[in-house]
């Protein structure tokens, strides 16, 4: 009797301290989320060399902006920062080039991350996020003023 009662009351601190715990660890760090792309044009396998989103233009583009708020948000924020305005801790994405040559290299660093003595200073989103979601994510920081 002793014994379960104490069983009991163990069992209800861990679980008490694991939300402890998981409400502490959820602070600021976000999962990679899969980013719904729904009303943009699907792409083709191929990884496009431009934004495909800024080269259609009007609603197209729009609309690739506002998902890519919300997929930059769930993605890339904890580092990059709220609204793409660094904090510090990597690079300011609002200074990337603009046009093609930005696109390239946005893409490189999208697909692949970077790793730093075999740690990853940015995880690679290649598994992760759609082509859709990451040239959404890209027209969205390309349209934040400096
Ligand atoms: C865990 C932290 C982290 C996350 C999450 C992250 N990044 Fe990065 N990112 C970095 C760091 C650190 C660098 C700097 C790497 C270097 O020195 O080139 C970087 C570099 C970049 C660069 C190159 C910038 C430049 O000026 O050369 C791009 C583009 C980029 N990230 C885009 C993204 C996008 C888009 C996302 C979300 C889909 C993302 N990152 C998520 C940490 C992160």
């Amino acid at each position: 009797m002793r014994f379960s009662i104490l069983t009991a009351s163990a069992l209800t601190a861990l679980v008490i301290c694991s939300g402890v715990v998981s409400v502490v660890h959820g602070h600021g760090d976000v999962t990679p989320q899969a980013v719904e792309t729904e009303g943009l044009e699907p792409l083709p396998e191929e990884i496009q060399t431009e934004n495909p989103y800024r080269l259609a233009g009007g609603e197209q583009y729009e609309l690739a902006q506002t998902i890519g708020a919300s997929g930059y948000n769930q993605n890339c924020a904890r580092c990059h920062g709220l609204e793409a305005i660094s904090g510090g801790i990597a690079p300011d994405l609002r200074l990337l080039e603009e046009g093609e040559f930005g696109d390239e290299w946005y893409m490189e660093r999208v697909l692949k991350g970077y790793s730093q003595n075999g740690a990853y200073k940015m995880p690679p989103f290649k598994e992760l996020l759609s082509q859709e979601a990451m040239w959404a994510i890209r027209s969205y920081i390309e349209t934040r003023p400096m």
